[in-house]
């Protein structure tokens, strides 16, 4: 078995750590939680310049004493930001706040219908031509609009961030991102705490010895090019969250999870931003 820290995905040239700590909506303590988080392992840390949470992630990196080139660094450009001047000018606000010259991911947020993808995926590649970050990817986009975004991107995409959990297929996307060579990283990994009251879940945590938190993550990583973001607020749920990579699930146990994706559940759906999202016909 792999150490949390050497649990890393590889997709054009980026390696990620398989777990990231989540950084929406940290409502109290919130450098502290991102100091813990790095002490307790964590070297992929998820932000957004929508979450209002970059100055707290730059405190937490500082506070926790690590060195800046084993930190994963994620952070996204909103839809509002989605012309090419305004996408620039987003990612220099979001290092001046993350206290960063580079980071590791940047996103586009969610699409901007209302503006070519040629021209914000242009300006996603171009802040990767100027170090801005080392890698690039998208997220909340649809099958179509993938296909077009790595048609248009003069520059590799290695991730879709979006919704993924036990409770949402999305069996022609990961077949999509796989032909594409990309990981899907999973947010609301364990369904905003939904999934924990499972009853298939508990009863597999209970056989294992493991949490309910720590049975949706690990089917998540044991899928091939899956990461995840989970997001704690409770330091001993943080550390948890970090502790599968010491065992396996079984066949039986993965397809037992997978078979509870026909409750069809999703929960980030903003009517102002979410695009019309393909169906997934489960069987
Ligand atoms: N790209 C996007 O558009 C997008 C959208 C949504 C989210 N995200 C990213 O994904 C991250 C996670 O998503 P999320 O916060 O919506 O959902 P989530 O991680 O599925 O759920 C968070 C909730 O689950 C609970 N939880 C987590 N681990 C637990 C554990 N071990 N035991 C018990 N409860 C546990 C937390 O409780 P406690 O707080 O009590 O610990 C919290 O209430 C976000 O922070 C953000 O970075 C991205």
């Amino acid at each position: 078995m792999q150490s949390a820290q050497s649990f890393t995905i590889t997709a054009h040239g980026a390696q990620m750590p398989a777990i990231g700590f989540g950084t929406m909506e940290l409502p109290h303590r919130p450098a502290e939680l991102v100091a813990a988080a790095i002490a307790s392992g964590y070297r992929h840390i998820d932000t957004a310049r929508k979450y209002g949470t970059e100055e707290r992630v730059a405190e937490g990196i500082r506070a926790s004493g690590i060195a800046r080139n084993e930190l994963f660094v994620t952070t996204k450009v909103t839809e509002e930001n989605a012309r090419e001047a305004d996408f620039l000018r987003s990612v220099e606000t979001s290092l001046k706040a993350l206290n960063l010259d580079h980071v590791d991911l940047l996103l586009v947020h969610w699409p901007q219908p209302k503006v070519p993808f040629s021209e914000t995926l242009g300006a996603l590649a171009k802040a990767k031509r100027n170090g801005l970050t080392r890698h690039i990817g998208v997220s909340n986009f649809t099958l179509a609009m993938l296909d077009e975004a790595v048609n248009v991107c003069p520059e590799p995409l290695v991730t879709n961030q979006i919704e993924y959990h036990a409770y949402l297929p999305q069996d022609r996307m990961i077949a999509a991102l796989k032909r594409h060579g990309m990981i899907l990283t999973a947010y609301c990994p364990v369904a905003r705490g939904k999934l924990l009251d499972d009853r298939v879940v508990g009863e597999i945590a209970k056989a294992r010895g493991k949490t309910h938190a720590q049975i949706c993550l690990r089917w998540l990583i044991q899928q091939p090019m899956v990461a995840a973001v989970p997001r704690a607020l409770e330091e001993q749920h943080i550390a948890e969250n970090l502790d599968v990579f010491n065992f396996s699930l079984t066949n039986e146990e993965m397809w037992r999870l997978f078979d509870l994706r026909k409750r069809n559940i999703r929960i980030a759906d903003p009517p102002e931003r979410a695009p019309k999202w393909d169906i997934e016909i489960v069987t």
